[in-house]
């Protein structure tokens, strides 16, 4: 028996346990073989285990390729809830092997000091903020509920702060939940619900699912209907009549009941990523978690960039405003990093010796104290061989004020810097992943030929081990049960300056052909990916089916009772029924118009009168 907190590995009968504070232990599923991966990689804690090693000890009986040890290690650091970037139980020693490198000890010795969340890993001047994070973590645990809104320009590290607050939480705690879900840019693409239904549909398929599919059974019927992929056909079928005839305000209702049944005991940490980003409904879910009164040991997070737009307020910013002044949310606003946080930041990548005289008053105003563009600059300078650390020594090849000409001076011109230091196939392959979106699987990205016979997924994994561009972001199971591993780019602005520097003829294509395969891979559960197909049929310029899973979306918002969202979505396929030829129009606009007006007339839009007219 070994443990290492909050996990048991009962090695004679082969299970893996995770800790609560009451009730059972939960059970984690692994495959015997990942299971041995992880057994024998925990028997050896500490120690480098090579890939040849690993192979022989668990694979001894039969010959597989070197890329299974990989999939089963992905697989068991999924499990644990690891990641390769800042693991805090396996780490990966490029091109040799693996070392388990959290604290193994006998099941007596093993206490988890509870609540104590620790030190923060590589960041900087961000104590103050951890302080509030930790003081309202506190107040969770003894049942009262916390908002929190992480705010801040783009890159000056809201991802970082939430992601390593996520980690320390994950340690302290023997029994907590983590959910996480993701705001998306683009139109069509907006969900209503969406980073909700996301993180509750990882929360049920998740290790600790089945009793949180029974509370939204029995308390949140309108949203177990919308995770379809639970359910069996029967009680897909019982659910739709349960609910029939149910309203928004229901709908909000039933989550705030279920989501405080589900945290009374386990605390229950809800990060919304790009807030930014928002649909409607997911505000209106908000505003209705952080205003109820009732005791939950639940904590809100959400990340989001400053909310001014050009045209119209966003309603976020209404919502936080009025909840900063009833007191019912904390904002943290994140600034930039000063001089001296950035000398600890080089300090901190190299504790050996200091960073050359000049270098953080170099790097400090060249970044004007934005993270990103300071690990940029920093990934820059190394790659270009200006500065180098031999040895824990820093070196710098010349004088700064020389290296000053050769680091671009705006963010968007050093990822190109960036970016050119790939090989001309890396960043062609690259420019198809920012096709997909943010986060992207190479089974949906297609790569040519050459790639494919040497292994894509090899090159993701070597591009987010030798560059600070992309990460690995989980694996992924698509519903014919095939698993894939997804990466994520290291931040938006890669993705956005690999996709704006792709000629507009090529993107089309390249959205058309994500979308088709996107369709194919979910044609059994295609309401999953309705919006996202109407966003790359509609950049592909393919207005039919574009049309089509617009129409579909607005379906789907329907049902979810986002009349609003519902309605944007028709409005937007009206938009673009004038691509269509006449004959096509004729016939789509008229059905178009006349669910547009039905569903104004239902929530007594005074606009339905004008769509009516526009059917004559
Ligand atoms: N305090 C910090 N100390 C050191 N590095 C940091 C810090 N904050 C962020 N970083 C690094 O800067 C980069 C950008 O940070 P991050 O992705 O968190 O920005 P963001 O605010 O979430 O941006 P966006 O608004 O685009 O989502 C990351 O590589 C991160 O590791
Ligand atoms: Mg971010």
């Amino acid at each position: 028996m070994k443990v290492f907190v909050p996990f048991r590995l009962d090695t004679l009968n082969q299970c893996l346990w995770r800790r609560r504070d009451t009730g059972p232990e939960e059970r984690i599923l692994l495959r015997p073989k990942s299971f041995l991966v992880l057994a024998y990689l925990v028997e050896n804690a500490g120690r480098l285990v090579t890939h040849d090693e690993l192979l022989e000890a668990v694979w001894s009986d039969s010959v597989v390729e070197p890329q299974a040890v990989k999939r089963h290690v992905l697989t068991v650091r999924s499990a644990l809830g690891d990641r390769p970037k800042n693991p805090i139980f396996i780490e990966t020693m490029p091109k040799r092997g693996y070392r388990f490198i959290a604290p193994v000890s006998a099941p007596v010795a093993a206490k988890c000091p509870e609540g104590a969340i620790g030190q923060a890993r590589d960041l900087v001047g961000r104590g103050s903020a951890f302080e509030v994070l930790r003081e309202m973590w506190r107040r969770v645990l003894n049942g009262e509920r916390q908002v929190v809104f992480i705010t801040g320009e783009p890159g000056i590290g809201k991802t970082a702060l939430a992601e390593e607050f996520q980690r320390q939480v994950a340690v302290a705690e023997r029994s907590v939940h983590i959910a996480h879900g993701q705001c998306i840019e683009g139109y069509g693409s907006k969900e209503p619900y969406g980073p909700m239904l996301d993180a509750l549909g990882r929360l049920c398929r998740g290790p600790q699912g089945e009793p949180l599919v029974q509370i939204l059974s029995a308390e949140a019927p309108t949203w177990l209907a919308q995770l379809p992929s639970l359910l069996t056909r029967e009680h897909r079928e019982m659910l739709h009549r349960e609910i029939l005839g149910a309203t928004r305000e229901r709908m909000l209702r039933e989550i705030g009941d279920a989501l405080e049944s589900f945290t009374a005991e386990t605390p229950l940490l809800l990060v919304f990523e790009d807030l930014h980003w928002v649909d409607d409904s997911t505000v209106d879910l908000i505003s209705a978690l952080a205003r109820r009164r009732h005791p939950a040991k639940l904590m809100f997070l959400g990340t989001c960039r400053p909310l001014y737009t050009r045209s119209s307020p966003h309603p976020l910013g209404a919502l936080m405003r009025d909840l900063v002044v009833r007191r019912f949310c904390r904002e943290i606003a994140l600034t930039s990093l000063n001089e001296s946080e950035v000398e600890e930041y080089l300090g901190a990548q190299s504790p050996t010796s200091r960073p050359p005289q000049g270098l953080s008053a170099f790097v400090h105003r060249h970044s004007e104290g934005n993270p990103l563009f300071m690990v940029a600059a920093l990934e820059h300078m190394a790659k270009r061989g200006l500065l180098s650390r031999v040895d824990g020594f820093w070196q710098l090849r010349g004088p700064l004020e020389q290296i000053e000409f050769e680091v671009p001076d705006d963010l968007r011109h050093l990822i190109e810097a960036q970016l050119e230091q790939l090989s001309a196939a890396e960043q062609r392959e690259l420019e198809k992943a920012s096709i997909v979106g943010a986060v992207f699987s190479e089974r949906l990205i297609g790569c040519s030929e050459d790639i494919r016979s040497h292994n894509s997924e090899d090159l993701y994994e070597d591009l987010s081990r030798r560059h600070h561009i992309v990460k690995w972001a989980g694996t992924h199971s698509f519903p014919d049960g095939s698993t894939t591993e997804r990466y994520e780019f290291a931040h938006v602005l890669y993705r956005q300056v690999l996709y704006d520097r792709q000629l507009p003829a090529r993107r089309a294509r390249l959205h058309r052909q994500v979308g088709e395969r996107l369709a194919a891979m979910y044609e059994r559960r295609i309401e999953d990916v309705v919006p996202e197909l109407a966003y790359h049929f509609e950049q592909a310029g393919d207005w039919p089916r574009a049309i089509e899973f617009l129409q579909q979306a607005a379906d789907l918002a329907v049902r979810r009772y986002a009349y609003r969202q519902a309605g944007a979505m028709l409005a937007r396929a009206l938009e673009l029924v004038i691509h269509l030829p006449e004959t096509g129009r004729i016939r789509t606009e008229p059905q178009l118009l006349a669910t547009l007006a039905a569903l104004r007339r239902e929530t007594f839009d005074l606009r339905a009168i004008g769509t009516y007219d526009r059917m004559r």
